[in-house]
């Protein structure tokens, strides 16, 4: 008998749920909140609120979408954390009530393993183009910057990771303390498209191993903009794109100067990219030139899974639930997650 997989995530401002059958994404439903936009940022005790509002429509027309009925299910995946914790125990509590009510097993699941196993989602009448183990993950978000070593769906290692600010914080902050706005990826990303990328320099951290800094880079640009305009008012107008390419190139120097350091160290070829920055197109275009120059096998996942999306989550679920492990209804969300 096929196993379809419920997956529920709420783990900052997407509610969202998605249903797999044996692997294949069926549907995938995602309701990005719209509250947060004037505010510059998420605002936890808002994000909750909506999450209520939309669980019960989002996972209603994820079933619909998918064609199956809530007892069809075979088991819940859902986001146990890290994340925004008022966000994840609207997820927690509606797959707990889900669980007992058809009498099925939920999973919880680590977000970021989501992230790292989102090339795993196999859509019906799309090629299948899946890393073989082990591989490198480059994970990027708004909260981390890992190098993750991944022998096997649950087997992780990771190899390098922020000691401070993760790469979209970074990304984030300075579009903000431009005046360009939030979530400051997407914005610096596409202005970056018309800049010249070798127009100013930033200093790059120097960082001993695979680890990495991005809180520099904040300062330098801080002190890059104010000094700038104290001589000419209109230069950030003036210059804009200019300066999100070589910022933007700068970020992307840096992840790829420890990325390239892991493949080299651990002989890995196999190297994927997940999370939110993951769907930025500079990134994107230099680890496919790199994989180029280097022999790497890359793997992009699509636009659709970089962001927050429950199909990673079904997907992650499923290798648990195939590994037998099964979570007891007094589980509680944690807003950080060390382990996979
Ligand atoms: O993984 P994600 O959706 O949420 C978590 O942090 O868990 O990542 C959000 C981050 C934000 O910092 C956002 O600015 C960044 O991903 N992001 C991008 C792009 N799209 C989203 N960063 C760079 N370029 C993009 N195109």
């Amino acid at each position: 008998m096929a196993d379809i997989i419920l997956g529920i995530e709420s783990s900052c401002d997407d509610t969202s749920a998605a249903v797999i059958r044996d692997g294949w994404l069926l549907s995938n439903v995602i309701a990005s909140q719209q509250v947060h936009k004037d505010y510059g940022g998420v605002v936890p005790e808002l994000a909750s609120r909506a999450h209520e509002q939309n669980i019960v429509p989002v996972v209603s027309q994820a079933l619909e979408k998918a064609g199956v009925k809530a007892s069809d299910l075979t088991a819940i995946a859902f986001t146990r954390g890290p994340g925004l914790l008022g966000s994840l125990l609207v997820g927690t509590s509606f797959a707990k009530a889900l669980s007992l009510s058809l009498d099925i097993p939920m999973v919880m699941v680590n977000h970021l393993q989501g992230h790292i196993l989102a090339n795993f989602i196999r859509e019906p009448g799309k090629p299948v183009r899946e890393p073989s183990f082990p591989y490198l993950c480059l994970l990027v978000s708004g909260g981390n910057s890992q190098i993750v070593k991944v022998s096997g769906p649950l087997e992780y290692e990771i190899l390098g990771q922020t000691i401070d600010d993760a790469v979209g914080e970074a990304f984030d902050k300075c579009s903000k303390m431009m005046g360009l706005g939030y979530p400051g990826g997407p914005v610096i990303d596409r202005l970056a498209k018309n800049g010249d990328p070798k127009r100013f320099q930033f200093a790059k951290p120097h960082i001993p191993g695979l680890d990495y800094s991005f809180s520099g880079i904040k300062t330098s640009l801080l002190y890059f903009v104010r000094d700038r305009l104290k001589e000419d008012p209109e230069f950030m107008e003036k210059n804009k794109e200019d300066i999100c390419a070589s910022f933007q190139k700068t970020l992307i120097d840096i992840l790829m100067d420890k990325l390239i350091k892991a493949s080299k160290q651990t002989g890995i070829r196999e190297i994927t990219i997940g999370g939110g920055v993951s769907a930025n197109s500079g990134l994107r275009d230099r680890i496919e030139a790199e994989g180029k120059k280097r022999g790497w096998k890359t793997y992009l996942p699509e636009f659709k899974f970089t962001t927050d999306n429950a199909a990673m989550i079904a997907i992650a679920g499923w290798f648990h639930y195939l590994a037998g492990e099964r979570t007891p209804l007094d589980v509680a969300p944690v807003s950080r997650m060390a382990d996979f």
